[in-house]
């Protein structure tokens, strides 16, 4: 959508795989990235804006090098923070990030006060209220991206279990971004044919396990947080931010 403005805080695998995501799309006009190192922003964006040129849309990438030199936005996508190392869980990383988050979100305030923040950063529902908090916005303007990436989780999960049915699968998760997600497959859906027609319930159980494990599966053939599907599903919900 021409016009429209897009900071991303943290340029780490999440927030540039995010980056990636706009501009190959097009979602928006232009994206700037900012990162605590300095460098890291500048060379990621140089990079993702010589992409570009293979695209229909040419998305303008580029790197704040101060908070101040990300403003007006309107859309900010926080990735910032330490990610998931090992056996950690979302929650080890609280301490650190929360940190992170005020100072991140105290930038925000000031130089994109329009904006809607997209929270990415672990434990993410923690910091979505943080962020929440600090902000003292309307609540509609804080939005944490787990259903999103859940939900994509959840729908890869059915096509492993059925084996059809890729890129028509509606896959629904709803509450948190963590053992207590909640995969809904009462609303879930298959080329339109209901879930529940389609697997027992043991299939069924399954494909909830392997969804509620899915951030910590990659982790552990990493040995760090995913990216692409999260980067995709930050594009996913700034595009429907920015369509309304
Ligand atoms: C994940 O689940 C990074 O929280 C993200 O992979």
């Amino acid at each position: 959508m021409v016009g429209r403005k897009v900071g991303i805080v943290g340029s780490g695998f999440v927030g540039a795989t995010a980056a990636y995501s706009l501009s190959l799309l097009g979602t928006c006009h232009e994206v700037v990235l900012y990162d605590i190192v300095p460098e890291v922003a500048k060379g990621k964006a140089i990079d993702i804006g010589q992409s570009t040129c293979y695209s229909r849309h040419g998305t303008i990438v580029s790197a704040a090098e101060t908070p101040e030199e990300m403003r007006d936005c309107d859309v900010v996508v926080i990735t910032a923070g330490v990610p998931r190392r090992g056996e950690m869980t979302r929650a080890d990383l609280l301490m650190i990030n929360a940190k992170i988050m005020k100072e991140v979100v105290c930038d925000i305030k000031k130089y994109s006060p329009d904006a809607i923040i997209l929270v990415v950063s672990n434990p993410l529902d923690v910091m979505t209220y943080i962020a929440l908090k600090e902000t003292g916005w309307e609540r509609h303007r804080i939005l944490g991206m787990a259903g999103a990436l859940d939900g994509s989780r959840m729908a890869y999960q059915i096509h492993q279990k059925v084996g059809y049915g890729s890129g028509q699968t509606r896959a629904i998760v709803i509450g948190d971004h963590g053992q207590h997600m909640i995969p809904y497959p009462e609303i879930s859906a298959v080329g339109g044919v209901p879930l529940e027609q389609i697997v027992d319930r043991e299939s069924m159980d399954q494909i909830i396990a392997r969804t509620k494990d899915g951030g910590a599966e990659i982790v552990k053939y990493l040995g760090t947080s995913a990216y692409y599907a999260p980067g995709r599903a930050v594009s996913v919900m700034v595009e429907a931010i920015l369509d309304d």
